[in-house]
């Protein structure tokens, strides 16, 4: 049975500068069944992060419907698109955003206990979430203490604190080396069933693309399934 968490229907985005209009959607149709993994290509510039910013209500959209978990974005007021950015959705970018001065742990949980969680709740999920991304003897690591790998898979344990949806990432695995990136890759692939989320995944590299249940590439402002 098909049941979409994410439907964009004619989906449509510019961006204007000075005289030029830059056409990145033109009535674009995108959607993904719950618990799926969609990796989208598409070459530099085309428009990925913008699209995954307009998933996540980061960026505004022209015209079109974007509907995420019950949510319609297009007619969501600014209150409840705060609380959606919170609860529905979780980031992972190609650069961490962890914060320095704080360890993984409190990294982790900083999120959980911002959206309301108490001070022990929060501490105990995002230990359980470092375990499941396999850095429990790293929780009182600085970021600076960690490796590149390391510090990315914290990342998605943030990303999941407040057990989002979906999760969007844009190219996880953008600077990492080939062996952390293989390991981003089997975390990545195996977090729909431990996490039980959705992927929207963002990436030039070809084997990432390849633990998409789907794949599509994004170009000339639509979305073409390649697989
Ligand atoms: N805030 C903005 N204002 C104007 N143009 C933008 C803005 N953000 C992105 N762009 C332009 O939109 C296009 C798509 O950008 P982006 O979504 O980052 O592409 P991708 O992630 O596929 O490389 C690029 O040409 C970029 O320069
Ligand atoms: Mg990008």
């Amino acid at each position: 049975m098909n049941d979409p968490i994410i439907e964009c229907r004619a989906l449509t985005k510019t961006f204007s500068s000075g005289t030029e209009v830059l056409h990145i959607l033109e009535r674009a149709d995108f959607s993904l069944d719950k618990g799926k993994i969609c990796t989208i290509l598409g070459p530099s510039g085309s428009g990925k992060s913008t699209f995954l910013a307009i998933l996540g209500s980061l960026e505004r959209f022209d015209s079109g419907s974007v509907r995420i978990d019950g949510y319609e974005l297009q007619t969501l007021p600014e209150k409840s698109l705060f609380v959606f950015r919170r609860s529905v959705v979780g980031f992972v970018f190609q650069f961490h955003f962890l914060l320095n001065d704080f360890n993984a742990l409190e990294n982790v949980a900083l999120p959980g206990y911002m959206a309301g969680l108490s001070r022990n709740e929060a501490w105990k999920r995002a230990q359980e979430l470092l375990d499941l991304v396999g850095l429990r003897n790293r929780a009182h690591h600085y970021p600076s203490q960690l490796s590149g790998g390391e510090r990315q898979r914290v990342a998605i344990a943030r990303a999941l604190i407040n057990r989002p949806s979906v999760v969007l990432a844009d190219e996880p695995t953008g600077n990492l080396d080939a062996a952390s990136a293989k390991e981003l890759r089997s975390l990545l692939q195996r977090l729909p069933n431990v996490a039980k989320t959705t992927l929207v995944l963002v990436t030039h590299d070809p084997e990432l693309a390849n633990i998409g249940d789907t794949s599509f590439l994004l170009k000339d402002g639509h979305f073409e399934c390649i697989r």
